[in-house]
Formats: structure tokens, C-alpha cells, sequence
């Protein structure tokens, strides 16, 4: 399936590596409360979270969200809709969202708005992946794996066409591949 790519941006050891950091961090931010609630935003952030999660030293509150893919291909075509929502209590539990990737900030946005009226007692953004330079709101990742290019990338949770979630890199799909009428 590497074959399929133009280029590799982040290889699966700086992934690995990455995750464990993070996961000391968060572990050493959330220790004080004796566990920590994340809310996954899926299909994205599907794989990321799984590994993240079990680098996290404290018992942790697992959830998902589910918004509606709102690109065909590499566009965005609409604003985030919430198609799923949470079945954990949130209120008064400290909190964090993760994303795949942090792009024009409209997905974390729209969640975080909707998450904040169910009142925790924090919220904190993780996001993967950051293109800078890209946000149509202003929106802040409090713990970011890896700073991006503005390319449109494939791989750990990232879909082309709903394709390559499950490349175990983050890479740059060939160009005849971005478009087979085959795809649906
Ligand atoms: P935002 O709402 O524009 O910040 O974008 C977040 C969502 O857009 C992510 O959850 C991804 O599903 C999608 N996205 C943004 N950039 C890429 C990319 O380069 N490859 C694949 N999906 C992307
Ligand atoms: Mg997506």
C-alpha cells in the first residue's frame, strides 16, 4: 500500500514515538484528577486515539462522535454536521476532543461549542496533525502530534474517498490515484 504514495511525511516509528510523548504529558497534566474523559471524533481519529489512549497512564474514559464527512474528495464542501453524539455524562469531568487533523478548525470548532454546554470542567483539543496557515476559525490544539504541510494526506486514520485510514505512515497519495471514477 506505501506504494500508493508520493511521498511519506511522518514514518510509523515518529508516529509511535510521538504518541508516547504525548501520552507521558497527558498523563502527567491529568494525574491530579485520578482519570481523564476522551472524546474521539470517528472514523478519523480512530486509529490515533487507540494508541494514544494506551500510552496514557490514568484510567480513561472512552467516547466517540461521529460528524458527517463533509468533503467528496479533497474539499471541503460544507460546514461539519454532528450525525452522533455522546452517550457518556461529560459535566464536571476533565475532557479532551481528539481529531485526526486540525485543518480550517471548523470540526473542532462545531464540537467544542456543543460539548461546552454539557458543562466539564475542562476541554482540551488533541489533534494528530496540524496545518498551519490553513484555520477559517480561530481554534488552538492544546497537544498537536506533528506540524503538516498543506497537502492533502493519507494514512493512521486520514482517508482519501474513505480509502487509507489504515496505513500504518502518514503520506502524500501519487497523483493518478487522487481521482479513480471507481471510487464511491
Ligand atoms: P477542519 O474541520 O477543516 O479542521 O478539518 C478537519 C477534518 O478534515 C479532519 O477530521 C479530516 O477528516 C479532514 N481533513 C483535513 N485535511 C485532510 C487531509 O489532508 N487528508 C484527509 N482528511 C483531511
Ligand atoms: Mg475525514
Amino acid at each position: 500500500m506505501e506504494d500508493d504514495l508520493q511521498t511519506i511525511l511522518v514514518s510509523e516509528e515518529q508516529i509511535r514515538q510521538r504518541i508516547n510523548e504525548l501520552g507521558k504529558e497527558i498523563t502527567t497534566a491529568y494525574k491530579q484528577y485520578g482519570e481523564l474523559t476522551v472524546i474521539a471524533i470517528i472514523n478519523g481519529a480512530i486509529p490515533f486515539t487507540a494508541d494514544l489512549i494506551r500510552a496514557i497512564d490514568i484510567p480513561v474514559r472512552l467516547d466517540c462522535m461521529r460528524v458527517s464527512s463533509y468533503r467528496d474528495d479533497t474539499k471541503p464542501v460544507s460546514d461539519p454536521e454532528l450525525i452522533d453524539t455522546l452517550r457518556l455524562d461529560i459535566e464536571d469531568r476533565h475532557v479532551i476532543l481528539i481529531d485526526d487533523i486540525l485543518d480550517t478548525g471548523k470540526t473542532f470548532a462545531h464540537v467544542v461549542k456543543l460539548l461546552k454546554t454539557r458543562k466539564p470542567a475542562s476541554l482540551r483539543l488533541a489533534a494528530l496533525l496540524e496545518k498551519k496557515g490553513r484555520r477559517k476559525v480561530a481554534v488552538k490544539a492544546d497537544y498537536v502530534g506533528f506540524q503538516i504541510p498543506d497537502e492533502f494526506v493519507v494514512g493512521y486514520g486520514l482517508d482519501f474517498a474513505e480509502r487509507y485510514r489504515n496505513l500504518r505512515c502518514i503520506g502524500v497519495l501519487k497523483a493518478e490515484l487522487q481521482n479513480p471514477p471507481e471510487w464511491r
